[in-house]
């Protein structure tokens, strides 16, 4: 159990956020500091931090091999699907505006629907909900690792203060309600080349492992209870990550079209979450 002072000061430190964040908007993007670069693991000294850190890397981008549904050790095969954290965490978290996580471990612990989270704990909601999968333990190597590599690319940021670009960007309400049918029409034209006609995508060729192109829905995608599973979110990362190449100061869509395809998306069949134990992630 966590004493009170403990909750105090988290709740404090998401203050703090919640007032920079305010207090600065995205204003703070014009400091001279860039957050999300700098980052390169194999300018570390040798040592087994460094080893930690490196096979966190490795966890967010080739999350498949080591984790996944099918990945090479059968007693490793926590997640429930063969997603990369890095298909949603673009540039394993290194993008603006691309789910990044370069001051998540700056930010934690956190409240979230009304429980004071530490960042082991959130890595378990996404192994659960985006992941499709159970939990990592988390006196494990794997979970060791994530929290490692979040530790390194977070070191820059303030602690208690979360940077710039960090989430997705508020994308305005559409004109008209969203409508999947019109949102089929930006899929063919937009996204199926890629994440094809059935949304499976396209598996990498072996050796690799997981997926070149990720699925957007069906038994391999991430299940109902993740964020990229609601209308807003998928909407949000869409219209500022969709399809590659855009980017938040340059979206290829409309704001229109992203709600519209997000609808689409976010209505074909999932996987559903499967219960939580209460005061779990
Ligand atoms: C299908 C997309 C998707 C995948 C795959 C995914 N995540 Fe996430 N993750 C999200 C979304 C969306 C959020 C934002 C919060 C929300 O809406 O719940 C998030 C938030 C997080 C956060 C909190 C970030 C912060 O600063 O608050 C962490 C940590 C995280 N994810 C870790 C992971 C790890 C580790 C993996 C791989 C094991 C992973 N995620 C896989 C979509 C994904
Ligand atoms: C050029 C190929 C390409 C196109 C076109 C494209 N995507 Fe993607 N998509 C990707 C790749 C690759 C990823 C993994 C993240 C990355 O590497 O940027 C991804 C990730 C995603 C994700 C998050 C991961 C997941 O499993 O859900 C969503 C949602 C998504 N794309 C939706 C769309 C939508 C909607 C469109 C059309 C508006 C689209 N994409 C167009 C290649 C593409």
């Amino acid at each position: 159990m966590r004493s009170n002072f403990q909750k105090t000061a988290a709740v404090a430190a998401v203050l703090v956020a919640a007032g920079a964040g305010l207090a600065t908007g995205y204003a703070i993007w014009g400091w001279p500091t860039n957050w999300y670069a700098g980052h390169d693991i194999s300018a570390l000294p040798p040592g087994p931090e460094t080893d930690l850190i490196r096979y966190g890397g490795q966890l967010v981008s080739d999350t498949a091999r080591h984790i996944g549904k099918s990945a090479t050790d059968p007693a490793k095969r926590y997640a429930g699907n063969d997603l990369s954290c890095s298909h949603c965490h673009i540039n394993s978290g290194l993008k603006p505006f691309g789910l990044p996580l370069v001051s998540t471990f700056a930010s934690y612990p956190m409240m979230i629907d009304e429980h004071i989270m530490s960042v082991a704990q959130r890595i378990n909601r996404c192994m659960t909900r985006s992941m499709n999968g159970s939990m990592l333990p988390e006196n494990g190597r794997e979970m060791e690792a994530f929290v490692a590599y979040l530790r390194f690319i977070s070191r820059k940021t303030p602690q208690g203060v979360r940077v710039a670009g960090m989430g997705l960007p508020p994308l305005s309400a559409p004109a008209r309600a969203p409508d999947r049918v019109e949102g089929a029409k930006v899929y063919a034209s937009h996204c199926m080349k890629c994440h094809k006609d059935d949304g499976q995508g396209e598996p990498a060729m072996a050796p690799a492992f997981g997926y070149e192109i990720p699925p957007l829905w069906g038994d391999n995608s991430f299940n109902s209870g993740a964020g990229m599973s609601h209308i807003g979110g998928a909407a949000a990362f869409i219209h500022a990550n969709m399809p590659v190449g855009s980017d938040y100061r340059e979206p290829i869509l409309t704001v229109q079209e992203a709600w519209d395809v997000a609808a689409f998306v976010t209505s074909m069949p999932r996987p559903a979450l499967r219960a939580v134990p209460a005061n779990k992630p």
